[in-house]
Parts: structure tokens; sequence; C-alpha cells
């Protein structure tokens, strides 16, 4: 693997065989190996020009577990305040080393550019595009959900059949787009809910069912139920309904959660807005899956720093088969 720029071009084959290699990564985690000597002598740059806790510091724990060298690079705070462009950012970056390039970027596109643009030779991978992709994110999503549904029979599976209902702001949301692709080319059906003015214009193009009223789609009985952030700082434009009006028409509370199949699952990608989208009840409860995203964004992001810098399937290497 070159780069991974988004999950729309990842084909089915790819994709299992990125979560088969994150399966043996959180093996070794299990198996309390702290550290594999893999990438030992490579570089990972951090390049965030937006805020981020989980994905950054799971790349960050990612490539160490893996032996790399990790730099960490915070738009704020540094030249970019000065004018200073993507291109001589990645560049100054580069020529300390890099070998792999983890970009989150405001702007829709970045880390194709940075990929594509012939600026650096290091491996891109997509950590976030304006609302475009956050591909390792529906990684982990998909890794979790098959993580539930199968457990250690995982490897090789894909979600056929799968029922997962996206719940709130997909007009904004990169991690919607995301597994929107990947869940969908697992052969996973999906039901996007939202207010009408938080569905983006496209959605007839993609192979989504919509509907409007959250009630509706539980009873549909889902799988899955991921609700998104309301994204308030990418708001301006989109007619959003009082906070108030929001929690009651679309936000899950103790109530609907109640009204799930018994073995439905909660995810949330996190941050989560507790109280608007998503009560503490539901967050908290023996239901969600949101810490476990976390942990298995770790795994996940090892699988594609490994796939990236190293180039081949570990399994290989031990003669598995595959
Ligand atoms: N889910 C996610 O991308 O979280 P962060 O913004 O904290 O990285």
């Amino acid at each position: 693997m070159r780069n991974l720029l988004d999950t729309r071009t990842l084909s089915r084959e790819d994709a299992i065989g990125i979560l088969d290699v994150a399966e043996d990564m959180a093996d070794t985690q299990r198996r309390e190996v702290k550290k594999l000597p893999t990438l030992r002598g490579k570089t990972v740059v951090n390049l965030f020009f937006e805020d981020s806790t989980r994905t950054r510091i799971s790349f960050e724990a990612a490539a160490k577990r893996l032996s790399a060298d990790v730099i960490n690079f915070s738009a704020k705070g540094s030249s970019v305040s000065k004018g200073e462009s993507l291109q001589d950012t990645a560049q100054t970056l580069q020529a300390m080393g890099a070998d792999a390039v983890v970009i989150r970027h405001g702007a829709s596109g970045a880390p194709r550019t940075l990929a594509t643009s012939g600026w650096i030779t290091a491996g891109v991978v997509n950590a976030g595009d304006g609302t475009h992709e956050h591909p390792t994110q529906a990684l982990l999503d998909a890794f979790t959900m098959r993580k539930r549904r199968f457990g250690s029979d995982s490897r090789g599976r894909d979600l056929a059949g799968v029922r997962v209902t996206i719940v709130g702001d997909i007009l904004h949301s990169r991690v919607a787009r995301s597994n929107v692709w990947l869940l969908t080319t697992l052969g996973a059906e999906v039901t996007l809910v939202a207010p009408a003015t938080l569905v983006p214009q496209d959605v007839s193009a993609w192979p989504v069912t919509v509907v409007y009223d959250l009630d509706e789609a539980i009873a549909a009985g889902p799988d899955v139920l991921m609700m998104l952030r309301i994204q308030l700082e990418r708001m301006n434009a989109a007619y959003f309904p009082t906070e108030r009006e929001y929690s009651r028409r679309w936000g899950l509370d103790a109530g609907r959660l109640h009204t799930l199949g018994p073995d439905s699952i909660v995810m949330h990608p996190g941050p989560m807005n507790r109280g608007l989208e998503i009560s503490a009840d539901a967050a908290d409860s023996p239901r969600s899956t949101v810490l476990e995203q976390v942990a298995n964004g770790v795994s996940v992001r090892m699988a594609v720093l490994y796939l990236l810098l190293a180039g081949s399937d570990p399994r290989d290497e031990k003669g598995d088969a595959r």
C-alpha cells in the first residue's frame, strides 16, 4: 500500500486485508507484546492542521508500538501562523526524514494533493480531510462491528447483511462518508437518519437508504446504531434545529436505547456531545462500543502503518495462509 487516502476506492479484498492485519496486531497487544521491532528506523510524521485527541494519539501509539520514530506537528504554534504553505511545511518535515505522513486538514482533498503533487516521497495517510473522508475511523468501526459479530473467528469475513444506521450530522461528516463507502463495500446495509437540512444534496447517488425519523429507523431493528457528533463549528451555512429540538427528535436517550433489539450495539466515533446527540445513559451503557472503538483504533492504525511502510502482509512473513 502506497497511501491510504479514502475508503471509496478501497476494494473488498484490500479492506479485509487491512482488517485481518489489524487482528494480528490486536493479538500481539493482547499477548502483552508491547513493542514489535517491525518499523525500527522509520519515521512517522503526524501533520495535524485540525484538533484531534483519538486519531493523533492512536497513530502515535501505533507507530511507537511498531518501534518507529514519531514527529508530532500541530499547526497551532507552528510557522503556519506566519503563512507557511502546505507544500513548504510538508517538505520541511520530509527533509527531517519522514517515511510516512499522517495528515489531518480542514480542506477536503489536502491528503490527495500531498500524495500526488510530487512534493514529498513519503507515504500519505488521510487522518480526516474537511467533510471528505476519515478512512481509518471507518476501518476501526468496521473492525469493531466484525469483532462483535464474529469474535475470534473474524479473519477473512465481511459484513454481509449487517444493518447499520448512521444518525446525525451527515452533511458535515467525513466519518459518515468513509463508513458509507467501506461498509457497503463489505456488504452491510446502511441507513442514514438526519434532519433534512443535514443530509447532503448528492445523497441520492450514495448506496444507502435515507429516513428522517429516528424512531422509525430504530423500529426497523438495526444491528448497529452509529451516532455522529453534531459539528457545531461547521454549521454556519446549514439550518440547525435548536439543540433541544435536535436532542428530542434525533438524540439517543435512555427511552430510545431501551427500544433497541437485544444484540444491537451503539457506536460513536467521538468526541461526543453528551446530552445532545447521545445521552450519558446511552454513551455509558453496556451496548456502547465507544471505548472499544478507541482501543481498536490503535490496532487498525498499526496495520495501516505496517502495510504502508513494511509493504507486505505480516502473515506472509510468518508463513500463515491468507
Ligand atoms: N474520531 C476522531 O477522529 O476523533 P478525534 O477528532 O479526537 O481524532
